[in-house]
């Protein structure tokens, strides 16, 4: 069987992980794309000279033209500018927003059967953008947050009862930023929800509660400490598991940025929810009940990225 291949469309920090991650899991041949010339060749040729040592069969070519995405099983898009210090998602909303215009219409052209994951922030916001500007089925096209969202609330947990990562679970909802809605009734540690564990005395509220606020402002804290960028192992990381799930069929239930038509109470947004990813892409939305406070941080975090979908219908009106 031939070799699948994964179009990576940015080949910056992210992408530049990306294409490690994808070359050390053998998971397909790579192609790295950029509109700066000569950084997706280099990176692409300075991965596939590591194959040998690290013993893995994958193709890594770079290119500045969108032919190159052809035949493309998944695209991975991190094209765009990253926050810097200071500045909030938001801020990278229309410069961001032209890029997913431009991609979207590479995608559409070069790659129209592929399983998109898009990660340029602000996430929720421009992953529509692109499934708007690509005019592809909502199922094939998510936005990467959640698991990284996740991700980072596991390890913060792990860290504060001192067991394994493996071993715990987390559940997020809602939008990639200051509004994500941590359900802490269902994180667990080896099946035992949070709560039991401040009852068992683990660990105390306040506890959890500053854990929750660090998950929150996961992004922002990495940021800065670089100064010079974001972060990119852990967001790369959480994409491949995406990519992953797709390309063996896998069907994980991972948290996703996933369009939503009434789910939820939600129309025509994506929003982090818990979805099953498997060969169809996106194949089912995991629908929770919400109540009371959890339901009012979700309609919160809805509202915010209600805010940014207006910001992007007024700058561009005709991705509608
Ligand atoms: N088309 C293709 N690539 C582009 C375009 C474009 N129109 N505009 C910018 N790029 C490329 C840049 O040349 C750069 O190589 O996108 C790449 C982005 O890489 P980095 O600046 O290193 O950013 P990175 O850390 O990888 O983050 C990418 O993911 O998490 C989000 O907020 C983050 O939006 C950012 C994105």
């Amino acid at each position: 069987m031939a070799r699948d291949k994964i179009a990576l469309i940015g080949s910056g920090q992210i992408g530049g992980t990306l294409a490690h991650l994808i070359g050390l899991k053998e998971l397909g041949d790579v192609v790295m794309f950029d509109i700066a010339e000569g950084i997706p060749q280099g990176k692409s040729l300075d991965i596939a000279q590591s194959s040998p040592v690290d013993g893995f069969d994958a193709k890594l070519t770079g290119a500045n033209s969108y032919e190159a995405l052809e035949g493309a099983r998944v695209c991975i898009v991190t094209a765009g500018i990253p926050r810097k210090p200071g500045m909030s998602r938001d801020d990278l909303l229309s410069i961001n927003l032209k890029v997913m215009e431009q991609v979207g219409a590479g995608i559409k052209k070069y790659a129209p059967d592929a399983f998109v994951i898009c990660i340029t922030n602000p996430l929720d916001a421009m992953v529509w953008a692109l499934q708007k500007a690509s005019g592809m089925p909502a199922k094939k096209v998510v936005g990467m947050a959640g698991v990284l969202d996740s991700s980072r609330f596991r390890y913060f947990l792990a860290d504060e009862f001192d067991v394994s990562v493996e071993d715990v679970t987390a559940f997020v909802l809602g939008g990639h930023g200051d509004s994500m809605v941590p359900l802490v009734k269902y994180s667990t540690v080896a099946g035992i929800p949070l709560p039991d564990l401040v009852k068992m005395g683990w660990t105390s509220q306040a506890r959890i509660d500053e854990i929750v606020d660090r998950t929150r402002n996961g992004g922002a804290e990495i940021v800065n400490l670089l100064k010079t960028g974001s972060a990119f192992y852990a967001p790369a990381a959480s994409a491949i598991a995406m990519a992953e799930s797709y390309l063996r069929d896998k069907k994980r239930v991972l948290p996703c940025a996933a369009y939503l038509n009434g789910e939820f109470g939600v129309k025509d947004m994506y929003v982090g929810v818990p979805v099953v990813i498997g060969a169809r892409g996106v194949e089912r939305i995991v629908e929770i009940e919400l109540a009371g406070k959890d339901r009012e941080a979700f309609d919160k975090s809805v509202g915010a990225v209600q805010g940014l979908i207006d910001a992007c219908k007024k700058i561009a009106p005709d991705l509608l």
